[in-house]
């Protein structure tokens, strides 16, 4: 089979496909035959060592196709059942074993390429949404990077909610996606803080998501109403360097939290129905997923480049 093997960290030039022997399902394992994987920041993260990866490794974590076979002890799945999964080593390849317990059901309203584009992100934005801070109708929130993979997802379960969205996007092709995504208001990251401001009438929003990180955290911050939530959960720009929590006080009892989706996603129970109520709301119609690019495998370096190089929008799909 064909994969994406990465032999030392760096840039996108480490990205290999090479031809590897179809791995066997071990016990709790599915062999899967995949049919899109998707791209993440995080696989950026782990191909330049930001986030640990054992080396050599296969890159990917998320993706969606048919089951294959079997490892022992394996209940519940059959052979040629589509399935998705946000978070198996090596799906950056024709075929991946993945661990039963990470292992969704796709129902047959929602296309493969759309479950592999919806997991890691639409996961993601659920939890943001939802649990991370308690959106309800008239909540105000600041997104960053209104117009990328997360950020159309979390625009639109926040408007579901019936909160007021303000975005941030680097183009004006970017803030017409952010505002057909239901974004109320869409600034340039330079008048995020201000726009904020003027909007709340000089209160400030509830809640920020910034998956930015470097360049966004100061500015975010002050954008915040006394008591509002900062939600920092990526780094698309860098990370953000160590923090003296006495700001938190200066700036009005501000709560910071850094989340992680496997923290969201602990039981399978909770997995489950997370991403039922996704698939539910992509079958009526009330969630639009946008695939805002596909490669085929041998073209994972010049996705990395894209993703990284900020000429994408909404998700990522290799297609093996
Ligand atoms: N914690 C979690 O649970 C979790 C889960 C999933 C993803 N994430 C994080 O969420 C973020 C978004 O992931 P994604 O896959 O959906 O990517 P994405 O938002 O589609 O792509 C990143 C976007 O960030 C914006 N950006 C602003 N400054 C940038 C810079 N200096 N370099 C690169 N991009 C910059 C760009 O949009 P503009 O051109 O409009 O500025 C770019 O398109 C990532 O940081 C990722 O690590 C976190």
């Amino acid at each position: 089979m064909r994969a994406v093997q990465v032999e030392r960290t760096g840039g996108p030039e480490v990205l290999t496909v090479v031809d590897l022997p179809t791995p066997d399902p071990g016990p709790g394992q599915v062999l899967v035959d995949v049919v899109a994987a998707g791209v993440n920041y995080i696989d950026t993260y782990r191909r330049s060592g930001v986030y640990p990866l054992a080396l050599p490794a296969v890159l990917g974590s998320e993706g969606a196709g048919h089951v294959a076979a079997l490892g022992p002890g394996v209940e519940g799945f059959a052979p040629g059942q589509a399935v998705a999964w946000k978070e198996a080593p090596g799906s950056y390849a024709e075929q991946v074993l993945v661990p039963a317990g990470e292992l969704v059901p796709v129902p047959d309203g929602v296309e493969l390429p759309t479950a592999a584009a919806v997991l890691l992100q639409g996961l993601t934005a659920h939890y943001l949404a939802t649990d991370t801070y308690p959106v309800t109708a008239g909540t105000w929130a600041l997104v960053h990077a209104g117009a990328g993979g997360v950020g159309l997802l979390l625009t639109q379960l926040l408007k579901l909610k019936g909160a007021h969205v303000l975005a941030t996007v680097s183009t004006p092709a970017k803030a017409e996606l952010a505002r057909a995504a239901g974004a109320d208001d869409v600034v340039d990251y330079a008048q995020a803080s201000a726009r904020a401001r003027e909007l709340t009438g000089g209160r400030g929003v509830d809640v920020v998501y910034d998956s930015v990180g470097k360049d966004t955290f100061e500015d975010s911050l002050t954008a915040l109403r006394p008591r509002g939530l900062m939600a920092l959960f990526g780094g698309s720009s860098g990370q953000v360097p160590p923090f003296d929590v006495q700001r938190l006080n200066a700036l009005g009892s501000l709560f910071l939290t850094r989340p992680t989706l496997a923290s969201y996603t602990q039981t399978r129970e909770e997995l489950l129905s997370r991403t039922d109520e996704l698939f539910g709301w992509i079958a009526a119609g009330r969630l639009d997923v946008r695939v805002g690019g596909t490669y085929p495998l041998p073209d994972v370096r010049r996705a990395h480049e894209d993703l990284q190089g900020r000429r994408t929008t909404g998700k990522l799909l290799l297609l093996p």
